[in-house]
């Protein structure tokens, strides 16, 4: 429960594709700290330190030691802030490795996580390597906002020699992106999660759009493995399965002990009033 006048806190990780003392993409990620709307607490994640992508690596001990740090830092998070430098017209490397390894697995951190991205380049301003970002985000369900463009052209520019941002223009762009961000995070929270297990068409399509309309933000897949991994992540509230994938699996008894409201259903006729039963 919420009062009037309370301000719910929201996380949010920061992660920046240059590994330069002097980084103006760093820089960048300060600033908005700065400005973020109030109750917002952005942290930055250290990602120098990962190893060169190798699933050689993942055994059954886990992940390296930085890399299951910033995958739970990332679990706890509301949402991620990124920057990115461009380097011959694409994401930095040391950015596009993070990401290989975050999204990893069944439980990445990344799905559907809100996000925001920017970054500071030379002559083309990073456009180029925030589209290719972006192109590796919507692989991973990542939720990026679309406006607004945070591009900074020739970088150096616009910092002083302390590293402080010395146009304004920019700073409004990274207040908008930052109450951009935590609009995005607080729809996401006020939305809980479902997830459809089923194989037929008519479950697969029919029932999300009345989850929706009851107030859900739904997946609908047809892998049980990957809805156990959901369950798993403690994030979802409702599971509603086709009978089969209960009477083969486990996934009832993860249900139980992740205290996931489980709802089996083969019809999209009077699910509503199944759906109204368990709430
Ligand atoms: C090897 C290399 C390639 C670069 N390629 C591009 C490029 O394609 N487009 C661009 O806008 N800037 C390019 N730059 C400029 C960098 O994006 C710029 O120096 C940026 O400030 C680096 O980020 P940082 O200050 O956070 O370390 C390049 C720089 C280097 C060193």
């Amino acid at each position: 429960m919420v009062n009037k006048g309370e301000i719910i806190e929201t996380s949010v990780i920061a992660m920046s594709g240059s590994l330069r003392r002097k980084s103006y993409n760093t820089a960048l990620l300060r600033h908005a700290a700065l400005v973020a709307p109030a109750g917002m607490k952005v942290e930055l994640a250290e990602i120098g330190d990962f190893p060169l992508f190798n699933s050689d690596l993942h055994d059954e001990d886990g992940y390296p030691e930085p890399v299951a740090r910033v995958r739970r830092q990332l679990l706890e998070a509301d949402g991620l802030l990124l920057a990115t430098p461009e380097y011959n017209r694409s994401v930095s490397g040391v950015l596009k490795n993070a990401i290989d390894w975050l999204s990893t697995g069944g439980d990445s951190p990344l799905t559907r996580k809100p996000a925001a991205i920017m970054g500071a380049g030379g002559r083309l301003g990073t456009a180029q390597s925030q589209g290719a970002l972006r192109i590796a985000l919507a692989h991973n369900d990542v939720q990026v906002l679309v406006r607004p463009e945070v591009l900074v052209v020739n970088a150096w520019t616009h910092f002083d020699e302390d590293m402080n941002l010395t146009d304004d223009r920019i700073a409004e762009q990274l207040r908008r992106l930052l109450f951009g961000l935590d609009g995005q995070i607080r729809l996401h929270k006020s939305r809980l999660q479902a997830v459809v297990l089923a194989s037929s068409d008519a479950i697969l399509t029919g029932l999300p759009r009345l989850l929706y309309e009851a107030g859900y933000e739904v997946t609908a897949t047809s892998d049980g493995d990957w809805a156990a991994a959901q369950l798993e992540s403690g994030n979802v509230a409702l599971l509603v399965s086709e009978p089969q994938f209960v009477e083969f699996g486990s996934i009832n008894e993860l249900a139980t002990a992740t205290g996931t409201k489980l709802v089996v259903t083969d019809a999209v006729a009077g699910f509503l009033d199944q759906l109204d039963g368990i709430r």
